[in-house]
């Protein structure tokens, strides 16, 4: 019988996959944990806790006590925030990391984590289209760095210690349950809630900025796809490239104006212009589709009015 815990419950990706693996596994043996309050739906389905990551013995003690098989460490600092306070942000990433690998390489019962990497792991030395699984990294942003540090980290843990830690490259994560805090990818979730609220947005990227975007419902998919797929067939131990599909602000835009017609637009980039510039357009999941299956439901088009529909019930 599978514990398991995720890390992170109360964030964008965290707060969907908790209820996912609930219905999966059980409400009672997924244990929910954040430094933050979780939504309503997380604490009334099952145990939820405030549990500090970067707190190793705390974490170690809950993990014991609650003999958890399964780890999702999802906490992080994101790109545009990580910028602000680079030292805090790679000691957030980095530590609460090693703490995890730590923790799956003593405790028995641990017997597979989940940690998520992400396309900010590219550089602007890196092929920009499609872009493969193995090439140039030299990425420019401290969340970057740390994530890619941290592939490092997960593959040595492997193949030294066996641990069975696994990983996707996620591009931008777009969902209206929760919103995202501080990357730079977050403005294709912005936009859908501006579209609704005030029918205007200020864009702080070009409109012609191309980056890599995945709907939640296939993002969540994914993770649990590779975390339920035989060890035997991974043949990557860093992190999987995951694509989804490729937007600019514009395309996102004229798409939402079929459904708003008077919705309108403007750009003032900051300084996240330049972490974008420095990330692939497309990312090539070639390994991801051919080891464990990924695949996804949604483009813009669907995805669109999903977003629309949820968003207006939300705000209503
Ligand atoms: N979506 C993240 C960000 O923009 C990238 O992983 O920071």
């Amino acid at each position: 019988m599978e514990k398991i815990l995720v890390i992170g419950a109360s964030g964008q990706i965290g707060s969907e996959l908790v209820m996912e693996l609930r219905k999966i596994y059980g409400d009672g043996q997924v244990f929910a944990t954040d430094i933050k309050p979780a939504p309503p739906d997380i604490t009334e389905s099952g145990p939820f806790q405030l549990l500090d990551v970067m707190d190793d013995k705390q974490l170690i003690h809950f993990i014991i006590r609650n003999k958890i098989t399964q780890i999702y460490h999802l906490a992080a600092v994101l790109s545009g925030n990580a910028e602000k306070l680079p030292l805090q942000a790679w000691r957030i990433n980095m530590d609460s990391l090693m703490n995890i690998l730590e923790v799956a390489r003593m405790v028995e019962d641990v017997h597979r984590v989940f940690w998520p990497s992400s396309i900010a792991v590219f550089g602007p030395t890196t092929p920009r289209m499609n872009t493969p699984q193995l090439t140039v990294m030299e990425p420019i942003t401290v969340y970057g760095v740390s994530k890619l540090a941290g592939e490092r980290w997960c593959d040595y843990y492997f193949n030294k210690f066996g641990v069975d830690v696994r990983s996707v490259r996620y591009p931008g994560l777009i969902s209206y349950k929760t919103e995202a805090g501080g990357g730079t990818t977050d403005y294709a979730v912005e936009i859908y809630y501006e579209a609704v609220r005030k029918g205007t947005y200020e864009c702080f990227l070009t409109e012609d900025t191309a980056l890599p975007m995945l709907f939640m419902h296939d993002a969540i998919k994914a993770t649990i796809n590779l975390m339920e797929t035989d060890l035997s067939k991974l043949t990557i131990h860093n992190s999987y490239n995951l694509g989804g599909f490729s937007v600019t602000p514009k395309q996102v835009w004229q798409e939402i104006k079929k459904h708003i017609p008077e919705f309108s637009i403007s750009y003032n980039p900051d300084f996240r212009q330049e972490i974008a510039d420095s990330w692939p357009h497309s990312v090539d999941d070639t390994i991801a589709k051919l080891d464990w299956g990924f695949n996804y439901d949604y483009d813009l088009e669907k995805m669109t009015e999903i977003m629309l529909n949820e968003i207006r019930k939300k705000l209503n």
